[in-house]
């Protein structure tokens, strides 16, 4: 498997970039989308949802993970993220979270799944899983 073909990335890059725009961030107004690809092709995206509360607040990448494991999806191959303060263009990578990180590390291969930041311009940076969050605590532990 290993890192999807170049234009599969753009389109994931372009994919969390228009989800960015369904952001709810009132409070932080720092606006997230994310793009996750199944195994089978399959795209879902998500956007960071922020609560009066704070503490309801949930990212973009876990909105997409959720969203495609309630629909019964449980392999991935890449996710890409795309986030930065309000207003249209990205000015920063955003890398995940270590809340997303885990439970990417719940369902992916560490070596096999990516993960995109996207930034400026259409440009990105990727790395693996295991890259982001070495050492980790997963399934196999309890298994
Ligand atoms: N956020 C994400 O959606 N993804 C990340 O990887 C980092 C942070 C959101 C949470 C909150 O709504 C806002 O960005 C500021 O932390």
């Amino acid at each position: 498997m290993g890192e999807p073909d170049k234009s599969t990335i753009q389109e994931l890059v372009r994919t969390a970039a228009e989800a960015r725009k369904t952001a709810y961030a009132p409070y932080s107004r720092y606006r997230v989308g994310a793009a996750l690809l199944a195994a089978d092709g399959q795209i879902f995206t998500g956007c960071n949802i922020e609560n009066a509360a704070y503490t309801p607040t949930i990212c973009a990448e876990r909105t997409a993970f959720f969203k495609a494991v309630s629909e019964g999806v449980r392999e991935f191959r890449a996710i890409a993220v795309a986030g930065s303060p309000e207003g249209d263009a990205l000015t920063q990578y955003a890398w995940p979270c270590g809340v997303c990180r885990q439970v990417m590390a719940e369902f992916c291969d560490p070596d096999e799944f990516r993960i995109i930041a996207a930034g400026p311009a259409g440009a990105y940076r990727m790395a693996a899983l295991r890259e982001l969050l070495p050492e980790s605590f997963g399934p196999a532990n309890l298994g």
